[in-house]
């Protein structure tokens, strides 16, 4: 079968996009998912100087839309990227919670690879902030396992927090050094963000105010109050979470070969692994790794041939901090129980071998849940072609190879990516 690049990508700044009323209550879109959608593939298909018609396929990867902004059926609104010259072309969605927009890109580098699709447009997306929290705290608990999770009042924080009591209990971690190392996660996200024009919370935004850069900034934060760190689902405080955001990403995938013929820059998807976990977390055998992670992992690099240490950058899937920690030993970064400890070394900063969440990630970037994946592989391709934006420019010159680590649920869809600069 063929191989299959990425020649294009875009990614939309990520925010909150409206404007609440506070007296009526009132909320107005400021950038509907309609825009976002259509913003993203305009944007990737010029990136990669593709006329509209040469497209023969859509993939749109979203989680939630129909409770997010009471749209369903959100595959045909791709073709409002070019209606005149795109109309009547196939369109498809896929979800997978968090990971809806790797699983789009999956499906549709296979549908490629066997010849049927030449060029596709693949675009994740979400749209959050027209509602509250608590509707999308609701909207998300959907995305667990509704019997044994979302009905017993179980939220995504309190999903990931089994995860870093797991890890605490098992590499017995004091609170304290646990409540460490997540905020040097943290830290390293803000950072990483004020160097992103496109992230949600990058120059301006609330943890750049405070000054947020070092863990001992976020860990000298009072438990309430304006500006406090306070507990969201114990022991993860609100500087342990992803934020709520608006926004697209879209890629361009094409064959290698055809890529190579025409002279586009391109990045070929070298390996994918796709691995799914039982989704309710009670039937997992243990809570300190992610084992369907690491089995991703290792598929994704032996189809690639490569080991973690030819990997020139990491973006992961830090919806929790701890996340970020267990992701980053399941690409083997780390050993296992050292990745909190590497990252209080100082380790994954842009001057390391590795680093990871140049982008600020889903911390600082922000996690409009659809469009993470597509992100990540958005921000990786312009990294790769030495067009660095929405990722911090890395410290190595000409990196060759980057991995994306995208994460569905409560680490139930586990996709990794190793993309490999082709020219
Ligand atoms: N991290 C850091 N700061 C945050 C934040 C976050 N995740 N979310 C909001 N803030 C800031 C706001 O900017 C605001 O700052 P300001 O007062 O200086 O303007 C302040 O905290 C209060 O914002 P608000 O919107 O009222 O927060 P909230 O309590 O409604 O929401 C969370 C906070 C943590 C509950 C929400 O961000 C959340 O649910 N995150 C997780 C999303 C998720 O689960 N995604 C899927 C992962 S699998």
């Amino acid at each position: 079968m063929s191989k299959v690049s990425i020649i294009g990508a875009y990614n939309t700044k990520f925010g909150a996009f409206v404007e609440r009323n506070r007296e009526t209550g009132e909320i107005k879109d400021l950038k509907s998912i309609y825009e976002l959608i259509t913003e993203a593939g305009q944007g990737a298909l010029r990136d990669a100087g593709l006329d509209p018609r040469e497209v023969d396929g859509i993939w749109m990867g979203a989680c939630s839309p129909s409770m997010f902004v009471n749209q369903e059926h959100v595959a045909p609104l791709g073709l409002e990227v070019a209606p005149e010259v795109m109309r009547f072309i196939p369109t498809f969605r896929t979800e997978a919670a968090c990971a809806s927009s790797s699983s789009a890109i999956y499906n549709a580098a296979f549908a490629v690879e066997s010849g049927r699709f030449r060029r596709v447009l693949v675009i994740g997306v979400e749209k959050m902030n027209l509602l509250s929290t608590k509707d999308v705290t609701h909207a998300l608990a959907c995305c667990s396992h509704w019997p044994s999770e979302g009905a017993k009042g179980s939220t995504f924080p309190m999903l990931f927090a089994e995860y870093a009591k797991g890890y605490q209990a098992h590499y017995e971690l004091t609170s304290d050094q646990l409540r460490i190392m997540l905020a040097h996660v943290a830290a390293l996200g803000y950072r990483n963000g004020l160097q992103n024009p496109l992230a949600h919370f990058g120059k301006g935004s609330p943890p750049d105010k405070l000054g947020l850069t070092s863990a001992h900034a976020i860990l000298a934060l009072p438990d309430e109050g304006k500006g406090s760190n306070p507990m969201v689902a114990p022991p993860l405080r609100l500087h342990d979470c992803s934020l709520v955001s608006d926004g697209a990403a879209a890629v361009v995938l094409a064959p290698t070969a055809e890529a190579r013929a025409r002279g586009r820059r391109a990045v070929e998807i070298a390996g994918i692994g796709m691995v799914t976990e039982r989704l309710p977390e009670y039937l997992r055998p243990n809570m300190h790794e992610l084992i369907a992670g690491k089995l991703a992992v290792k598929k994704s690099f032996e189809e690639a041939g490569v080991t973690i240490r030819d990997v020139d950058f990491a973006e992961v899937h830090d919806c929790f901090t701890i996340n970020q920690i267990l992701s980053t030993e399941a690409l083997g970064l780390s050993k296992d129980g050292q990745g909190g400890h590497d990252y209080v070394a100082g380790r994954f900063t842009a001057g390391d071998d590795c680093p990871v969440n140049l982008s600020g990630g889903l911390k600082a970037k922000g996690h409009p849940v659809g469009a993470t994946g597509a992100s990540m592989h958005a921000l990786a391709f312009k990294q790769l072609v030495g067009e660095p934006i929405g990722q911090a420019p890395l410290a190595k010159k000409h990196p060759e190879i980057g991995v994306t680590f995208n994460v569905g649920g409560s680490a139930a869809t586990n996709c990794v990516t190793t993309l490999r600069r082709v020219s």
